[in-house]
């Protein structure tokens, strides 16, 4: 679990629009393909929703002492499911969170279930081109660094698209600023009678 220095809350609170309250008690699950700002925008969703904010691939470093390229490379990718399974599963039975899973975890049938019964399941979608400029040095990403990095990510979004098509939610954050990503995915929160807005900063 991640905590903000007063720092960090100023600068993820300068992208949100508004004061927002959760109306549900379960945990937000961000899915998507790297690069698709599960991460920044989980920092920043956590911090409008006075939440936790939770990376399963961190959580998987810190337990394993690992960079998650170093578990793939000496365990494999099959191991690295595993573990990450295990990971969101414990995640799923704690306190509510903002959760940002690793790209392929919700492609994993058990851990796309365990997700779908238990969280609400938010997919971030955007083009392997745009994926690709936000993620910049894909060297902490092993699945990257097999071949050309932009027609695997082409390649990943097709395999996945009908994974990720099984999420509650849709959000395009394109090549869109955090702010505007920010507004889309309160919106649709909204709209889904997850959060409620308590002010909207247009109207101060
Ligand atoms: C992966 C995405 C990565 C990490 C691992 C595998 C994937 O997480 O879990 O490298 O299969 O797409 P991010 O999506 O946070 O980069």
């Amino acid at each position: 679990m991640l905590t903000f220095t007063p720092e960090q809350r100023r600068r993820f609170a300068a992208d949100i629009d508004g004061d927002y309250r959760p109306k549900t008690k379960k945990t937000i699950a961000l899915v998507g393909l790297m690069g698709s700002g599960k991460t920044a925008l989980g920092k920043r969703l956590a911090v409008a929703l006075s939440r936790p904010f939770v990376d399963s691939d961190t959580i998987i470093e810190e337990e394993t002492g690992l960079p998650i390229r170093n578990i793939f490379e000496i365990s494999g990718e099959a191991k690295f499911r595993e573990i990450e399974h295990k990971t969101i599963l414990s995640q799923l039975n704690g306190s509510p969170v903002i959760l940002s899973t690793g790209g392929g975890a919700f492609c994993n049938p058990n851990t796309r279930a365990a997700i779908k019964a238990h969280a609400i399941s938010v997919w971030l979608d955007a083009k392997p081109t745009d994926l690709l400029h936000r993620i910049g040095n894909t060297s902490s990403r092993p699945l990257l660094n097999i071949g050309d990095p932009l027609k695997i990510l082409d390649d990943l979004r097709q395999q996945r698209m009908a994974d990720y098509l099984q999420a509650e939610l849709h959000v395009k954050t394109g090549r869109h600023s955090l702010r505007l990503s920010m507004k889309k995915m309160l919106n649709i929160l909204e709209k889904n009678s997850y959060i409620e807005v308590l002010s909207n900063k247009n109207d101060k």
